[in-house]
């Protein structure tokens, strides 16, 4: 059923990911993480993905453990027939799809180039295939000379349906906040490419403690319900104290996971800057900054991939209920107890929480299961069609 229920506005996923064929070959290729590996006690291969699974690897190597380490490889991470049928499935009318983490982090830096490229040429060929339900946001090549990777991004220009960039914390190796980093902002300012940037390497694995990492007590629990956001969070706060936004005003940023923690957060963060001496002092904190609050209003964007009325009110209350923007993380979060070609219950969750904080039948609620993708932000950028704008 529609997660929208009456409206004729059209439902749009921004968060949903695959892994092409090309990239699936690649995993299979590697011995270390991000790797496919099939194991004798399982039917389907497992991908493998985060350092938090990296110890049950080695236990299951050892044989102290036989509890297989990742998740299943099921054809929903590769399989473009099986996207439309979820998006059919659950009344998605169009989605942006984008590479799922880590992305091209890994790729040694000659093969970036080319590797990009060609994953960006097997996204828009996807696009193409289903004409107007389909967008991506392209993987940049990270690893590749500096020089190559900034006169890469004008090219993304030329794929017909890329309509920005998905992009983890790590940048070029020193994170978002980087100087270097600052002409791949610039490019993508100038392109009018929005940036959705997106968690993957969580925090430190100590944090989570030995019942965690070793025992395997509590799943992938911490690390994704906690990690990823705090990741998230914690990136995009450095590249707003090294004023990358206030440089860039143009540059517009989805963020994953309904900002993090970072609707919940903004106010100590500002507060934090204003009681801070060393700031101050060095002149940071005088009367033309901009607040946190205002670039969450001018610049930023929020998925609504949060689960709960509760976080999704208040990414609603830093952001506006023009700037929050349905998403399914799809194929991640699969029902564990029902059929997987059936509908699934983490997209209920939130959808049924942006029925929840914005009321049923209303126009913000529309706006956010699908209005705001296709014309107020920038990935409605191009035109294409007279009333749907991708
Ligand atoms: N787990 C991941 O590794 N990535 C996602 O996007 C969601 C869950
Ligand atoms: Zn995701």
């Amino acid at each position: 059923s529609r997660p929208t229920g009456t409206t004729k506005q059209k439902v749009v996923d921004v968060h949903t990911h695959m892994y092409p064929p090309e990239y699936i070959s690649l995993l299979k290729s590697r011995s270390s993480i991000p790797m496919v590996r099939t194991f004798s006690n399982a039917p389907e291969p497992r991908l493998i993905l985060l350092n938090a699974e990296v110890d049950l690897v080695a236990a299951m190597e050892s044989g102290s453990s036989s509890t297989l380490p990742g998740r299943p490889l099921t054809s929903h991470y590769s399989d473009l027939a099986q996207k439309i049928h979820f998006m059919d499935t659950h009344g998605i009318d169009i989605s942006v799809i984008s590479l799922a983490n880590p992305w091209l982090d890994f790729v040694p830096s000659a093969d970036a180039i080319p590797i990009a490229t060609s994953i960006a040429k097997e996204f828009d060929d996807m696009c193409s295939s289903h004409p107007g339900r389909l967008f991506f946001f392209a993987a940049l090549p990270l690893t590749a000379p500096l020089d190559s990777l900034n006169a890469w991004v004008p090219q993304l220009k030329k794929a017909k349906y890329c309509r920005g960039v998905i992009l983890g914390t790590s940048g070029l190796g020193k994170g978002l906040d980087d100087p270097e980093l600052l002409p791949v902002f610039e490019a993508l300012e100038t392109a009018g490419l929005m940036i959705f940037l997106h968690p993957h390497y969580g925090l430190p694995n100590e944090v989570w403690g030995p019942r965690a990492t070793s025992n395997n007590e509590y799943g992938h629990v911490l690390p994704l319900a906690l990690g990823f956001p705090m990741e998230t969070t914690i990136a995009v706060t450095r590249m707003y104290l090294a004023g990358v936004f206030d440089r860039f005003k143009s540059l517009r940023m989805l963020l994953a996971h309904s900002g993090g923690t970072l609707p919940f957060l903004a106010g100590r963060i500002e507060s934090c800057i204003l009681h801070d001496g060393h700031l101050v002092k060095e002149g940071k904190v005088g009367p033309s900054r901009r607040t946190i609050w205002e670039v969450l209003k001018e610049q930023i964007y929020l998925d609504a991939v949060i689960y709960s009325e509760v976080g999704l009110k208040t990414a609603l209350q830093a952001s506006g209920a023009d700037r929050l923007m349905f998403g399914t993380d799809h194929p991640f979060f699969p029902p564990l107890t029902s059929d997987e070609q059936g509908e699934w219950e983490s997209v209920g969750l939130n959808a049924e929480a942006v029925t929840r904080a914005l009321g049923s039948g209303t126009q913000e609620e529309a706006a956010v299961m699908g209005g705001n993708a296709v014309v107020r932000s920038p990935l409605g950028r191009s035109g294409v069609g007279s009333t749907v704008r991708w």
